[in-house]
């Protein structure tokens, strides 16, 4: 039985799984080319996966043994989870680890833009840090504030116990619960994004939702880039219509460094690192070879994408 790796992931994990099947892994640091990618499939029964690699029907088609697609984050987006349950494939993935490591890094933005610190160090780096002024670099007091969380799973929950703990009043938008997404945009001073991409997210900020902000409101996003509309977030932040952002998560990863929103002063990028501790990210790398290890010795994952395929 052959299994195929797209990353050397940390942990034992990777170990666990070569015990039991003859385990290729792509060894390099950047994202396995589609080639290289299709002929790692061929043969293999499971395959272990990262955000970056885009696993669709030719993927399962050149992996036609495939009994397993793991992948390495709780975001599944990059797999077709419809074409591998139509063949049969479990799809498993890393909820729960993440949660609060992501939600740090939510607050860590949160604070950041609130209090604009990049804009601060970048004047204290550069000579411009004058006298001490009384309104120089006042930024948002978050005690009292409105938080408004879109999306409210494990992780919209941990970054609402984070703000409770700063003394904001906390709103939520869920397909489930909480009030709507319009009401939310009015009402609050912050706006932080936990939902999955679906196409139900797909563009759920455009023009209009920043538009519906207050122009003194920041947008954290941690989720998924394209639940943004890029464009209209950085005409939003150029032309005022709302105060700061902070963004973890973008369409096309990594960001070309010409994009605008890098030219901004109110907005903070950073580089997909929600999750990107140590600790959370072996216990990603962990349970997403658990989830391969699981199918392949006829044991239920605790985390499957497309329960049906298990009946
Ligand atoms: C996930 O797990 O979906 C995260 O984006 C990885 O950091």
């Amino acid at each position: 039985m052959k299994a195929y790796a797209t990353y050397r992931i940390p942990g034992d994990g990777l170990a666990r799984l070569g015990a039991i099947a003859e385990l290729a892994v792509w060894e390099r640091p950047d994202p396995v080319p589609r080639d290289a990618l299709l002929a790692g499939v061929a043969g293999a029964a499971a395959l272990v996966s990262t955000l970056n690699d885009r696993i669709d029907a030719e993927v399962l088609d050149a992996g036609s043994q495939l009994r397993v697609v793991s992948v390495m984050a709780v975001g599944h987006d990059s797999i077709d989870v419809a074409a591998c349950t139509e063949r049969g494939v479990v799809v498993t993935n890393t909820p729960g680890v993440l949660t609060d490591a992501t939600a740090d890094l939510a607050f860590a933005l949160i604070l950041a833009v609130a209090r604009r610190l990049p804009e601060a160090a970048d004047a204290a780096r550069t000579g411009g840090w004058g006298r001490w002024q009384p309104t120089w670099m006042c930024g948002m007091d978050l005690a009292g504030a409105t938080i408004g969380i879109v999306g409210y799973g494990a992780i919209g929950r941990a970054v609402g116990r984070r703000a409770a703990a700063f003394g904001m009043d906390i709103v939520h938008h869920s397909r489930h619960s909480g009030i709507p997404l319009d009401d939310l945009l009015a009402v609050s001073d912050v706006v932080t994004l936990h939902t999955p991409l679906t196409e139900q997210t797909r563009g759920l900020i455009g023009r209009e939702q920043l538009r519906r902000m207050k122009p003194s409101a920041i947008l954290v996003n941690t989720a998924r880039g394209a639940v943004v509309d890029q464009v209209a977030l950085a005409e939003a932040l150029g032309d005022g219509t709302i105060a700061g952002a902070g963004i973890d998560v973008m369409v096309a990863e990594p960001i070309p460094t010409d994009d605008p929103l890098l030219a901004l002063p109110n907005c903070l990028v950073t580089p997909h690192i929600g999750s990107a501790t140590l600790r959370t990210r072996t216990e990603m790398a962990d349970l997403a070879v658990q989830g391969a290890i699981d199918v392949l010795t006829g044991v239920r994952p605790a985390h499957i994408v497309n329960p049906a395929v298990l009946g």
